[in-house]
């Protein structure tokens, strides 16, 4: 059910959720300070409870509500890149509640770039909000998303198709050195030549909690394309191409010609729109000759979640 930006405050002043737009996917909020409605975002997503959530705040004061010991590499950060789609994470002050974290010593904090989004979080005070998808679907980047996932029935704040189309990138600042937990739009090398000093790549799955859980994933199977196979013409199979040079393209695929911002834009909206339209298979050209991109790490993070092994 769609409501409007005064209602969705009043929703969660009262503790409920809400489907809230971000320049990055739709997320789902809650109030950050009352553990009731915290508990109602994990029950309404079925997200596992050891899985924490991202505080968003609309003022930079507010950090210092959530986090302690701060580093200045923080606050410049914060003062370059936000409102935008990065996440820090640092050390938490003691009153976050654990719900939010997941029981852990630290707090994931980022102020999104979405004028709705901001609007509202200074009449409600900071929401945590996962990416609004039923746990495992891929995120939302449009309310219609929302509705394939939970029906008519839950508040959208509406604000049209999301811009950046995947999750914020998530940097750890609580220890040296800092670690990317997830790629995203603002990437590594755009981040460790503003702080000037290197920037390791987590690839263990050791610190994000969110990565062990299964994402982004449709019903359709998703594989990489082998790049001798041939593309036809099928109601079975979605093809996703990027880069080689195809002729005659069969109205069952989609060719980016090297468009990464437009590639990621849309990645989840083909995901649903596959399974909407019934094919069985979505198979994506693999990277392996693409230029190179910044988009492209993020890009291929979220689609080896999603893809069968
Ligand atoms: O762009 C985004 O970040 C979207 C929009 C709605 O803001 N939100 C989003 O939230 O993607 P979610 O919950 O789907 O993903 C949050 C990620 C998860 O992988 C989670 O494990 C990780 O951030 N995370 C949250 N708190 C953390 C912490 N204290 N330490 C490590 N990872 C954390
Ligand atoms: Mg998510």
């Amino acid at each position: 059910m769609i409501v409007d930006l005064k209602k969705a405050i009043s929703l969660i002043r009262d503790g409920d959720v809400v489907a809230i737009p971000t320049e990055t996917v739709y997320g789902l909020a809650g109030d950050a300070k009352n553990a009731l409605a915290v508990q109602k975002i994990f029950n309404t997503k079925g997200r596992p409870a050891d899985n924490p959530l991202i505080v968003h705040i609309s003022s930079i004061d507010q950090l210092h509500d959530f986090a302690e010991s701060i580093p200045d590499d923080a606050l410049q950060l914060a003062d370059k890149f936000w409102p935008g789609p990065l996440t820090l994470i640092l050390k938490r002050k003691p009153a976050v509640l654990d719900i939010v974290t997941a029981g852990l010593d630290t707090v994931a904090i980022r102020m999104p770039n979405h004028p709705i989004a901001l609007k509202l979080i200074q009449k409600t005070g900071p929401v945590t909000a996962p990416s609004a998808n039923r746990s495992g679907k891929p995120s939302p980047t449009n309310p219609e998303h929302i509705k394939q996932d939970y029906g008519t029935n839950l508040p959208i704040l509406d604000g049209g198709k999301t811009d950046v189309g995947i999750e914020s990138t998530v940097l750890d600042l609580s220890e040296l050195p800092y670690r990317i937990l997830r790629p995203g739009v603002i990437s590594k090398e755009e981040l460790s030549t503003f702080l000037g000093q290197p920037i390791e790549r987590e690839t263990a799955n050791r610190k994000s909690p969110g990565t062990r859980h299964t994402h982004y994933k449709p019903t359709a199977s998703v594989k990489w394309l082998d790049e001798r196979q041939s593309i036809i013409k099928s109601h079975k199979t979605f093809y996703i191409l990027h880069h080689k040079e195809f002729a005659n393209l069969p109205e069952n695929a989609i060719h980016f010609r090297e468009n990464y911002q437009e590639f990621a834009r849309l990645l989840y909206d083909l995901y649903r729109t596959a399974d909407q339209k019934g094919f069985s298979q979505i198979l994506i050209e693999p990277f392996t000759n693409s230029p190179s991109h910044p988009l492209i790490d993020a890009i291929i993070n979220r689609i080896q979640h999603s893809v069968n092994k």
